[in-house]
């Protein structure tokens, strides 16, 4: 079915002058950009994006990171968009992820790994909603 899902081009993609790149690889596969926008993110949005992550270790590198330049964050829809994304991303860590995927292309490590991807239709829903107004998506008529 058609999905919408929620991606951000982190600050080492951003710092490495890939957004082109990668919004072309989003396209080339057939998920259409219904939102974009650039953000340098507070510690308190990135706090909160990453909010299930709290207790985890790499928590205070991940928010460091995040906020350590500007991010491109956009909603990607098309046919079960949510795998989709995830097959074009490839695996968390770099070093695991699938050739031609823009983690094993871009990504210099599990930390600076070039993009996020919602993992399921209520993180897809939530993180859309966190980062964007209803008036900011513009779903295509054609
Ligand atoms: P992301 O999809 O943005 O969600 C959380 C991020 O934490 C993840 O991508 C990684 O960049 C980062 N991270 C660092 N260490 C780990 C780890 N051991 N497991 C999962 N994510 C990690």
């Amino acid at each position: 079915s058609i999905e919408r899902t929620f991606s951000i081009v982190k600050p080492d993609a951003v710092a490495k002058n890939l957004i082109g790149q990668i919004y072309a690889r989003f396209e080339s596969a057939g998920l259409k950009i219904i939102a974009s926008k650039m953000v340098h993110l507070s510690k308190e949005k990135a706090e909160g994006f990453y909010a299930e992550h709290k207790e985890r270790p790499f928590f205070n590198d991940l928010v460091a990171f995040m906020t350590s330049g500007p991010v491109m964050v956009q909603v990607l829809e098309g046919e079960n968009a949510i795998a989709a994304n995830r097959e074009i991303m490839g695996a968390t860590n770099p070093a695991e992820a699938a050739r031609g995927t823009l983690r094993a292309d871009f990504a210099n490590s599990i930390d600076e790994n070039a993009v996020h991807g919602s993992d399921a239709p209520e993180s897809a829903a939530r993180e859309i909603a966190y980062f964007f107004a209803e008036d900011e998506i513009c779903p295509r008529t054609r």
